[in-house]
């Protein structure tokens, strides 16, 4: 009987970890304390984030709320746990598509096919904040990783979807978006970042 080496590692929540009544991960969303959201260039966003296991169950069904929370306010369309400072390989998106949530908990996605097509779009980061760039990446992106209650999925996902579960994967191994820009623009983007961050400091601090 083969057993599938990935399992070891496999999230696997106990029978008592329903998500809600009505199936919501967000469903307490307005009451839900939220996170901060650290901002490069904090350590934290750098490190590899470790993946998420059979002991994570209640780790994860108190984040992952608090994570759709925090998203949702900042606002964003997607989340990785390192940043909000836990590194655990677990992100959530919801692109809103017609403007109703389509919420995604992304527990140790992997990317499992990319196409050779690139497409160029452009990107943000809740880590980065009001810094946006031109990214180029593979246009289309094939995922797998676990749902909430331990499922294995598969996404095929082309246009915006592509890309944001490309910056979140990334993410979990500690890359951020201005890593696929030159060295130049990199630089640029860090440095205003920093003194935009630094001038906010002052404003509040006045
Ligand atoms: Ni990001």
């Amino acid at each position: 009987m083969g057993v599938d080496p990935g399992d070891t590692d496999r999230y696997m929540p106990a029978m008592s970890a329903t998500i809600s009544p009505t199936g919501s991960p967000i469903d307490s969303n307005d009451t839900v304390e939220r996170l901060r959201i650290l901002i490069a260039p904090d350590p934290v966003l750098r490190a590899k984030a470790r993946p998420v296991g059979a002991g994570d169950d209640a780790l994860v069904r108190d984040l992952v709320p608090r994570m759709f929370s925090t998203m949702y306010h900042a606002p964003g369309i997607g989340l990785a746990a390192p940043q909000v400072g836990t590194g655990l390989r677990l992100a959530v998106v919801d692109l809103m598509p017609d403007e109703k949530p389509h919420p995604i908990v992304l527990i140790n996605p992997e990317i499992i096919g990319l196409s050779d097509e690139l497409a160029t779009r452009e990107e943000g980061c809740l880590s980065l904040p009001g810094q946006y760039a031109d990214v180029t990446r593979p246009a289309r992106a094939k995922i797998r990783y676990q749902d909430q209650s331990g499922t294995r999925q598969e996404i095929e996902a082309d246009g915006l979807l592509a890309a944001c579960l490309q910056h979140e994967i990334d993410h979990l191994d500690g890359v951020l978006f201005v890593d696929h820009l030159s060295n130049l623009k990199r630089n640029m983007i860090m440095r205003r970042l920093a003194k935009e961050m630094r001038q906010k400091r002052d404003d509040v601090g006045r």
